[in-house]
């Protein structure tokens, strides 16, 4: 038996931060996926072997103890093996996880790689999921890589696609969530790669919280304005006015630079890209380094990719708003 699903990257348009304390936030799925394929091996053992981190093995039962090549593939592996626990897998299987996001850029790639495999494990399981029921499975893995706090954004852009409103309303392990669809936009965007490696756990479980220590009041106002664009962007979304989402995109950013979560690379590849005509450009995701993205007119796509190509970042051409997670 054999199995394949994919689920899309996402951007977060507007809100990373904010969404994790409650304030809504706006993400739209991206057109670079993570599939993985599960096939029976006939053992007891299960195998991953993942393009980005080489192979990790669980082996049987009653230990059922797990040996990764890299370290990066242990919260995969801990996450197969409840999955596989949970859905009563008895017989062996390996897992291939092939993944265009790039690792620990602002573009989601843990969050694909866990839908993906929740998506092919249910299937292979014979229990198919429905969407609704990702949130809460995959949120206390999520929270675990981002360092013990989430918004859960990145599960529900990953598994329904196109562009969503997500808003905490209650903390919890899985918290309560409002979530909108925002319906299909075309819009033109350039993504840049700085290549600074920036996880997540260390803006969202380190240096948030300490500056939350120290001044939560500031932070907290922040958080306000970021929540205001977020909400002022429904309506800009709708009626595709891409000049008010490229102000609301500058001015989100300057707020996140605010609480010093931007890097210098971003800076170079933000200021680039709108001298070369960008209606509006931000960081995604946790911050301290991956992805900026900026908005543009379709004429202008070409010198925004070309300036910030020249700051030595790698340009990314994909759709946003692509459809979520399928399982074949
Ligand atoms: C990380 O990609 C986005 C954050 O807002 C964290 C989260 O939403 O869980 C920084």
């Amino acid at each position: 038996m054999h199995v394949k699903s994919s689920a899309p990257g996402n951007l977060f348009l507007f809100g990373e931060h904010a969404a994790v304390y409650g304030r809504p936030a706006i993400c739209a799925a991206v057109g670079k996926r993570t599939e993985v394929v599960v096939s029976e091996n006939n053992k007891d053992s299960v195998t991953i072997l993942s393009d980005a981190f080489g192979k990790a093995e669980i082996l049987p039962e009653p230990a059922e103890k797990i040996r990764t090549e890299k370290k990066e593939l242990e919260n995969v592996a801990l996450f197969v093996r409840d999955i596989r626990k949970k859905f009563g897998i008895a017989k062996g299987f390996d897992i291939k996880i092939r993944s265009e996001v790039p690792v620990n850029s602002g573009m989601s790639s843990s969050t694909a790689v866990f839908c993906s495999i929740l998506g092919a494990l249910s299937a292979f399981a014979g229990k198919p999921l429905d969407k609704e029921d990702y949130f809460n499975i995959i949120f206390p893995y999520q929270a675990k890589v981002h360092g013990g706090k989430a918004s859960g954004s990145e599960i529900i852009s990953s598994t329904f696609g196109g562009f969503s409103y997500i808003k905490k309303l209650k903390d919890g392990i899985p918290p309560k969530i409002e979530t909108k669809n925002i319906g299909g936009h075309k819009f033109h965007i350039v993504i840049a790669n700085t290549k600074v490696d920036a996880p997540t756990s260390l803006t969202v479980g380190y240096h948030v919280p300490s500056l939350m220590k120290r001044d939560a009041k500031f932070v907290y106002g922040v958080f306000d304005k970021i929540a205001d664009i977020s909400e002022k962007a429904i309506p800009a979304l709708k009626d595709n006015n891409i000049a008010v989402l490229g102000e609301l995109m500058n001015e989100n950013q300057k707020l996140l630079s605010s609480l010093g979560l931007s890097h210098p690379k971003l800076d170079d590849c933000i200021k680039e890209a709108l001298n070369a005509g960008a209606l509006g450009a931000k960081l995604s995701g946790g911050g301290w380094g991956g992805i900026m993205f900026a908005l543009c007119l379709e004429k202008n796509v070409a010198a925004v990719k070309k300036a910030v190509a020249s700051t030595g970042a790698e340009t990314i051409e994909t759709e946003i708003g692509v459809r979520g997670i399928t399982v074949d």
